[in-house]
């Protein structure tokens, strides 16, 4: 039995049930416009019987899907069905995870080499991509799924999503991704559907979460949290643990014209880490990015289970805009006071262009405990705060003028009800409209996306 430290662990202990409600119990009032599904993926279980993974992201993959409908809101879980999660009905865990390896033997691990047998456990996002929805992590396999049933139909070949990244930039036909080729000659990819655009090799690869993309370029931010991908292999340490923090390297803004494939060019800053680009844009000569950012890659171990179990506090990112000026200077601006994580944007409308809101969660305690809005053209920050919620997922009113006409849906541990819920929040005013109450706990997971009925 797990000892939870804070009332926010009940969110990192597993959840078994699957469940299926055609009503949950709602307060508030829906808005009418409001009708589709928020599909999530997160982790689920940790403790596998005779081995607990190492990290948070390590879990075994759950999906979510809240429906609203006719002003109601019906709710299903279900875990994918994945050689990840089959592996693990021994008890212990059968693929190189983030930061777990199973135990293996010197043979098992030269072996590997030749058959790497990536990890399927696909708790990091979902995306529509080339008209499939499918569940990513950090590995060439995409696990496609019904969206209704969430039946899982398991790992599909979308070219795409073969460099490894659970960010793909898209609009549900076509899809833009990046990724660290790691074995042979290491290179950074830029693949568009079926096609590598770009391949620049790298001596020592970054973690790379996620990437940049204004109208004409894609870019890539190497931290200096690198890697060299020959010692990765064969050892029998965990693959992020290979990654060293080497801030004398400073950050590198790789520049590729994402549609001739072209290397534009390298700025370079100071050192900070990055899971989470938020958008970008060309402002004359100048490329703006915007991100948040980390001091270090403290962040990464202090994910691991044992240490949010404990109710150790995780270092905060920021908001910040790192501008690209056509003479090499890189400009650093930190956008608002607010730490801010799991970022969301009016993404079908702003995204590569000049825009004005941010929203994601944000931290006043040692957890994740507040829902932040930021006006990045004013610095302008307004917070709510209750339970521990999860990431903000932004929906649009259909037809609206301003950029914030909409509402904000995010999954809320209610830590006095033992339980968790979807929360629909005014994206302007981040005023409570209704709350939709889940049964169950529901472990914190990471990334959703809202299918419009
Ligand atoms: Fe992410």
């Amino acid at each position: 039995m797990v000892t939870l430290a804070t009332d926010a662990t009940l969110g990192l202990t597993n959840l078994d049930d699957e469940i299926t409600v055609d009503e949950l119990e709602l307060e508030g009032e829906l808005p009418q416009w409001l009708g589709g599904s928020l599909l999530r993926t997160g982790p689920a279980r940790w403790d596998l019987g005779e081995q607990t993974v190492n990290h948070w992201f390590d879990g075994l993959a759950m999906l979510h899907r809240f429906t609203i409908d006719g002003g109601r809101v019906s709710y299903a879980n279900r875990f994918l069905r994945t050689k990840a999660f089959e592996g693990a009905k021994d008890g212990t865990v059968s693929y190189r995870e983030f930061a777990t390896d199973p135990c293996r033997s010197a043979f098992q691990r030269v072996a590997s080499l030749f058959d790497p047998g990536s990890t399927d456990n696909a708790n990091v996002n979902v995306a529509k991509i080339m008209g499939k929805w499918v569940a990513l992590t950090e590995t060439p396999l995409a696990v496609a799924f019904d969206p209704e049933t969430l039946a899982t139909l398991g790992v599909t070949k979308i070219p795409a999503t073969t460099g490894g990244l659970a960010h793909p930039h898209g609009d549900g036909a076509k899809a833009m991704s990046m990724g660290v080729h790691m074995t042979g000659r290491p290179a950074y990819r830029l693949i568009e559907d079926d096609r590598v655009v770009a391949k620049l090799p790298v001596r020592r690869p970054a973690y790379i979460h996620s990437f940049a993309m204004t109208e004409r370029y894609a870019v890539l931010i190497e931290h200096p949290y690198t890697v060299n991908p020959i010692s990765i292999p064969l050892s029998n340490k965990p693959f992020i643990e290979h990654f060293e923090w080497r801030p004398q390297d400073g950050t590198r803004f790789v520049v590729i014209d994402r549609h001739s494939g072209r290397h534009v060019g390298d700025w370079r800053g100071d050192p900070f880490f990055v899971f989470h680009n938020v958008n970008a844009f060309e402002d004359g000569e100048d490329i703006v990015i915007d991100l948040c950012a980390y001091e270090n890659a403290e962040i990464v171990p202090a994910l691991g289970l044992a240490r949010l179990r404990a109710g150790e506090p995780i270092p905060k990112a920021y908001l910040e805009r790192f501008r690209l000026r056509a003479g090499g200077a890189v400009e650093r601006t930190r956008l608002s006071e607010e730490s801010l994580e799991l970022p969301r944007i009016d993404y079908g409308r702003v995204n590569t262009k000049p825009y004005r809101y941010v929203w994601g969660t944000g931290a006043h305690s040692d957890f994740v405990d507040t829902i932040v809005k930021v006006d990045v053209t004013t610095g302008e920050t307004r917070t709510w705060s209750d339970g521990y919620p999860g990431e903000p997922v932004y929906v649009g009113r259909p037809g609206r003028d301003e950029e914030d006409d909409g509402v904000l849906l995010s999954v809320v541990l209610e830590p006095e009800r033992g339980a968790s819920s979807m929360v629909v929040l005014d994206a302007a005013t981040l005023t409570e409209l209704a709350r939709a109450r889940v049964p169950h706990h529901i472990p914190f997971g990471f990334h959703g996306q809202f299918s419009r009925a």
